[in-house]
């Protein structure tokens, strides 16, 4: 059953309303544009605000008691993979790495998946080279379709609409695992998160709380902007300083220490625990460089953040295949140095932000994939490479091997 929710009675009028927003859709003149935004805006949310409540509790307990975060997940779910089948491969991989983290550990581990609405990409180029012609980039199938082909290629409203029943699909799947076949709840997840990108999509499944009557994103549990999205001033960080979910910001190797201050005000002007999850997404080379001062500025300006390393988009690499690949090594080496950064400067190092497939794929070079041919085994990500499950196992065994 949907968690009931009192239909929207705001999303057309926030604050994120007028100011720009980078790497939207262009599809306001489709003819399905306005009924597609209507139809979500009379949907039931896809979780309900007790669930976003509960997360925020036992983020603000992760930091009090050094329990671990793992989010794990696709660059890019499927629309055709939200199946039963898939959801319960994907919801056990994240169980088994999840549990394994902790045996290690022996920390507590909220799981977190990215999954039940992770269908929408940012893109660094608008178009991509096909032979001759240059056809619209994929971004993600809330948007159009990875088919190399001029037609399908153009934003479609619809795909929003079919976005939210597979969303809604996984979230169900998810909420079956948290309550754990009729045992209680449990804190530790599965929770649901993804990029906020397609403001049409998000603003529209705000909903208020109806016990405390404030507005929270109906769409996932843990919402975040990306690298190309954090502007302090624009739509995204508007809206999620909107609602009281949990919420991740991404920062790249370029990030400005200032920007990333007021980012964190706009998001966290109350300084409360559980509510922000910075994410750094250096580079192993740069982050040496990079995150100390960003870790110090936050640390001194008050906000007691949630701090994960994403190892994976700042080590992406174009292999002599073509592919795009990532080396487990420099992965591993960025996240070791997170921790020792984040950790030297007494903050807490929550653990990791990794994209992994649930089936075994050869998209990365390390473990069972020995070298750039390799990667042609198994390489079907329909947008980043990912991690198999072997190999974020080694991930999580580095990790773990330097937890005092
Ligand atoms: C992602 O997480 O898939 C992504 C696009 O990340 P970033 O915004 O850090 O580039
Ligand atoms: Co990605």
């Amino acid at each position: 059953m949907q968690p009931s929710g009192v239909t929207a009675d705001v999303t057309h009028s926030g604050q994120w309303e007028g100011r720009p927003a980078a790497q939207q859709p262009e599809w306001r003149d489709h003819s399905a544009y306005k009924v597609s935004c209507r139809i979500l805006g009379s949907a039931p949310p896809l979780v309900p605000a007790a669930e976003v409540r509960q997360l925020r509790w036992s983020l603000a307990d992760l930091l009090t008691t050094d329990a671990l975060l793992l989010q794990l997940g696709d660059c890019a779910e499927s629309l055709y993979e939200c199946t039963p089948r898939h959801t319960a491969q994907k919801l056990q991989v994240i169980d088994r790495l999840g549990s394994r983290f902790s045996e290690l550990t022996g920390r507590r581990v909220i799981r977190v998946g990215r999954m039940g609405g992770q269908f929408a990409k940012p893109r660094s180029q608008p178009t991509e080279n096909h032979g001759a012609l240059a056809i619209p980039s994929f971004r993600g199938h809330m948007i159009n379709s990875e088919l190399a082909v001029p037609q399908t290629r153009r934003p479609d409203p619809r795909r929003m609409v079919w976005a939210y029943e597979a969303g809604s699909a996984v979230q169900r799947a998810m909420r079956a695992q948290r309550r754990g076949d009729g045992r209680p709840s449990t804190t530790d997840g599965p929770w649901s998160s993804h990029e906020a990108l397609v403001v049409d999509y998000e603003s529209r499944l705000i909903r208020r709380d109806p016990d405390t009557d404030e507005l929270y994103l109906g769409s996932t549990h843990l919402p975040w902007v990306g690298e190309r999205t954090r502007q302090p001033a624009q739509a995204h960080v508007a809206l999620l300083s909107a609602v009281v979910n949990p919420v991740g910001c991404k920062i790249g190797p370029t990030a400005d220490v200032s920007d990333i201050l007021r980012v964190c005000e706009a998001l966290d002007p109350g300084r409360e625990p559980g509510r922000l999850v910075l994410i750094p997404r250096m580079g192993h080379q740069r982050i040496q460089q990079t995150l100390p001062p960003i870790v110090r500025a936050v640390a001194n300006a008050g906000h007691p953040v949630v701090w994960l390393s994403d190892p994976m988009h700042g080590n992406t690499v174009t292999s002599g295949l073509g592919l795009k690949t990532r080396h487990l090594a420099d992965v591993i080496t960025e996240a070791l140095r997170f921790r020792d950064i984040v950790e030297g400067l007494r903050q807490h190092a929550a653990g990791l932000h990794v994209e992994v497939a649930a089936d075994d794929v050869t998209e990365c070079i390390g473990g069972p994939v020995e070298n750039e041919d390799g990667l042609l085994r198994h390489y079907t990500t329909l947008c980043d490479p990912r991690l198999n499950a072997d190999q974020a196992t080694e991930l999580i065994e580095a990790w773990a091997k330097g937890t005092g």
